[in-house]
């Protein structure tokens, strides 16, 4: 099972938000290939877990600045993602549990993600920053600042975290 990547369906214009949706991406449809592996998803679970924390701080960031309309719906989803990956992440490391039942609810939480998440509710947020960007020309400075430092920091790789602690 794999996520297809249609760039189309990815891709808003907000360069440092693409770079990261296309980050989680990789990281998911890498665990989806290797849901088996457990020592290569070790590594995917808690790079996953370092993703979340990194990248909803980034787009929430960008909420607070512009005031953004639907911050408290989108920051919500935020919390429920972030508290559902760390929920199948411990069940999978620290329990060692992968049956049927926790391999499916790995899967679908990463694909409903995929495609109600990002190419929903983060595509409005993007055109949201768009729109405000033309008239603001400070923020573009800020996306761009944004950007170099996130590749000067982690490369094309993100971040990677030790956990669960
Ligand atoms: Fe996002
Ligand atoms: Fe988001």
């Amino acid at each position: 099972m794999s996520l297809i990547l249609n760039d189309a369906d990815i891709m808003t214009g907000v360069e440092l938000i693409d770079k990261h949706h296309l980050k989680y991406f990789s990281i998911a449809n890498n665990l989806l290939a290797r849901i088996e592996d457990k020592a290569k998803n070790e590594h995917l679970f808690k790079e996953l877990n370092a993703y979340v924390v990194y990248h909803f701080d980034t787009e929430e960031e960008f909420m607070d600045k512009f005031n953004y309309d639907k911050t408290p719906q989108h920051k919500e989803q935020h919390e429920f993602f972030k508290n559902k990956i760390k929920e199948l992440s411990y069940l999978y490391l620290v329990t060692g549990s992968l049956d049927e039942d926790a391999k499916n609810k790995i899967s679908s939480a990463l694909i409903d993600w995929f495609v109600n998440h990002i190419q929903v509710v983060d595509r409005r947020l993007c055109n949201f920053i768009l729109e405000h960007s033309r008239t603001d020309t400070g923020i573009v400075e800020k996306l761009r600042y944004k950007l170099h430092d996130f590749i000067f920091k982690h490369g094309d790789h993100g971040p990677t975290s030790s956990f669960p602690a």
